[in-house]
Formats: structure tokens, sequence, C-alpha cells
């Protein structure tokens, strides 16, 4: 128990509410109100973000300046006081670290040099991973420095299923042929791509912690393509597997799993990843949450980002049907997907006052 500071350590000294609500929360105590932060809530919806993105040339150099990715980081904090502050960088960083060549295109998104086959692997190496991400480590403990006491600090990855398909199919894909032909044609060598990916992402959430984060969220953006069997084997799995790793070294940091569009399958995450809490997509119906997952996890999400762009009464809906479904249980307040470049810095402005409002 070497991880002191954390909810569960703070719980057993009597101390809970010192802890940081969002280290509450995770540790599965009824908070209210619940905390709040917003997924990518550092961006282009944010005028502040523009400015400084201007900054770097590109956007793989800007995640690894931590002079840029302090500031990022803390933007949404000093303009909304969220409960918790993410990282300001990218998945992407770890196929950039392995030695594949990553870029970033202009309204396209991540493109990289594609592997596909199992002897392309061997261009990938863990070797120079240190030194590649030594940045984002540099970053996470500045940020506890200057964050303020009350805000938690979350570290983050991409799961290996949703980096492997940005390494496959060279990019955003509508349809996954490529990494699925690959999968279901050669599991076996399929299998190494996915066990080297489990590898360096527990290495890297491993160093963030020890740099300075607090919880850990693993995003897998992409399981919703997978069918029955398959988003066992290529995401559940490799999820499940980072989370033991972690915690073999730090068995107290709280771990987020996001597999997104999971649907039905989000039962089998939340007794199997072993990770404290599940954020949901928007598509995961609320009273089927609470009755089915939230007895067993801490429940994040999952508000429609469109209605931070909507905003009026909408919103005010959306979120207090989140409160009235969720706030009885272990909830952090959370969008369901990413914040959109169109969402209105007001309206965010207004749904952090009004889940701060709430009491249960
Ligand atoms: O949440 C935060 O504020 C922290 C930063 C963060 C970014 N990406 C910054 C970013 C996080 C947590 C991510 C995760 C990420 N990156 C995911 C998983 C979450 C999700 O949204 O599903 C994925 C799939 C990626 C890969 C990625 N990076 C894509 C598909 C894109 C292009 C899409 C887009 O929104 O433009 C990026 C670029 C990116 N990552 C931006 C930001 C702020 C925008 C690029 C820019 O500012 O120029």
């Amino acid at each position: 128990m070497n991880d002191m500071g954390t909810a569960s350590g703070d719980k057993r000294a009597g101390e809970k509410t010192a802890a940081k609500v969002l280290l509450r929360a995770l540790a599965g105590e009824v908070c209210s109100p619940p905390p709040i932060w917003l997924m990518r809530q550092a961006g282009r919806y944010l005028p502040e973000y523009r400015a400084l993105r201007g900054q770097a040339r590109d956007f793989m150099e800007f995640c690894l300046t931590p002079d840029l990715a302090v500031e990022a980081t803390l933007q949404p904090i000093r303009r909304y006081g969220f409960d918790a502050a993410i990282l300001f960088s990218d998945i992407m960083v770890i196929p950039h670290a392995l030695g594949q060549r990553v870029w970033f295109e202009e309204g396209v998104g991540p493109r990289v040099e594609p592997v596909s086959a199992v002897g392309e692997l061997e261009r990938l190496s863990l070797g120079g991973m240190g030194e590649a991400l030594a940045p984002v480590y540099e970053t996470v403990t500045r940020l506890r420095r200057e964050l303020p006491a009350e805000t938690a600090l979350i570290g983050f990855a991409g799961a290996p299923w949703t980096v492997a398909s940005y390494m496959v199919e060279g990019g955003s894909s509508k349809d996954y042929i490529k990494i699925k032909s690959w999968a279901y044609g050669d599991p076996e060598g399929f299998q190494k791509l996915i066990d080297l990916l489990v590898e360096a992402t527990s290495r890297y959430l491993i160093a963030q912690v020890e740099a300075g984060a607090e919880a850990l969220q693993i995003f897998d953006s992409w399981a919703g393509a997978l069918p029955d069997g398959a988003i066992h084997r290529w995401s559940l799995a490799p999820i499940k597997a980072i989370v033991r790793r972690v915690k073999e070294v730090h068995p107290a940091v709280p771990i987020i799993a996001f597999p997104r569009g999971a649907g039905l399958y989000y039962r089998d995450f939340a007794q199997d990843a072993g990770a404290e809490c599940l954020a949901i997509d928007t598509a995961v119906p609320l009273d089927w949450a609470r009755e089915v997952l939230q007895p067993q996890v801490t429940l994040q999400g999952n508000l429609d980002p469109a209605l931070t762009v909507a905003g009026g009464p909408a919103l005010r809906e959306g979120v207090a049907r989140i409160l009235d479904r969720l706030g009885e249980g272990p909830l952090v307040f959370n969008l369901g997907g990413g914040i959109v470049p169109a969402a209105r810095p007001e309206n965010v402005e207004a749904l952090v006052a009004q889940v701060r409002e709430h009491r249960g």
C-alpha cells in the first residue's frame, strides 16, 4: 500500500472528506454533487486553446512539449474549475514511441505508415519508449505541482484495439476491414501486435502514476466495431491485462475503462475488466446502467456532447436526467464521448453550474 493519498488510503485513515471528490467517487462513494470533468475538455472549442495550438508546428510536437501540454491541460481547469484535469496528450504517442511514423492531417486526424502483417512488427520496438515519452512524464509531474489542491490528475492511454486500428488502417477507418482481415485471418500473428501494445501501454500508464497521475483512463473508442467473442478477445482481454499489470505495481490507483459502443457487453466489462469505473457512451440506457452496472462499478458519463452545442432546455433536461437516474449511486458526471469543436463555452459553464447545484 504505497499509494497513500488516494481515496482508499484516506478512507481507511478515516479522512475521506479530505480526499479529492473524483477519487472518492472512483472509490465507490456516492458524492453529492458528483465530481465533473469532460472528456477532451482541453480542445478547439476554447479560444485560448486555439491560440496556444498555433505555437507548435504539428500536433505531436504540441503533445510532447511540456510547456504547451501543461498550459493546455490547465486552461479548462481555470475556466470551469473541473474536479479533474486530464493530461493533455494523445493516444497516438504510443505508436510514435514504438517507432512508427505518426502525423496529424488538418481536418482528417491521425495518420501513420501502416503495419499490416506480423512480419512488419519488427519495425516496432519497446527500446526507445522511455526516451520518446519522457516529455509526457515531465508534463504530469509539473501538473501535479501546478494544479489546485482539490483537482485530481487523470493520466490516460488508448486501449490496444483502438490504437492498433490506427496503426493497421493507417488512420481513421469507417469499416476496419484491414485490421479485421488481419485479426480474423491470422489471429496468432495479430495477437503479437496486441501483446506488444499491452506491454507498451502498461509501462506507459505505470510511468504516468510514478510521475504523479492519481487515476487512469483507458480509451477504447472503437470497441463497438467488434462482434461477440471478438470484443472479448481484442478489447476486454487486453484492457484486463493492462489493469492487472498496473495494479501489480500500484494496487490503489483507480482505473476508468471506456469501451465505447460496447452495448450489452458493458456488463462483461463491469464484471471482468478489474476497473473501478466504466465510462458509458451516449447509447447506454440509464435505467439499465443503474440496475446492471452501477452495483458493480462507479459510472462515468454519459451526456450527449451535441447538447454542449445545442444548449437551452435540452441541455438542462439531459443533465437532470443523468443526475436523476444515476445520481443515487457512485457517479462521475461526464459526456458520453469527447467534447466537439462546435461546443459553446457558455453551455459548458451552464452544465457545470447545474451539476454543482445538485443535492441528492
Ligand atoms: O481530453 C483531453 O482534454 C486530453 C487530450 C486528448 C486528446 N486526444 C487531444 C486531442 C485525449 C484524451 C485524446 C484521446 C484520443 N485521441 C482518442 C480517444 C478518445 C476519443 O475521442 O474517442 C482518440 C480516438 C484519439 C485520436 C485522435 N486524436 C483523433 C481521431 C483526432 C482527430 C479528431 C479531432 O478531434 O480532430 C486527434 C487529434 C486531437 N487529439 C485533438 C485534440 C485536442 C485535435 C487536434 C488539434 O487540436 O489540432
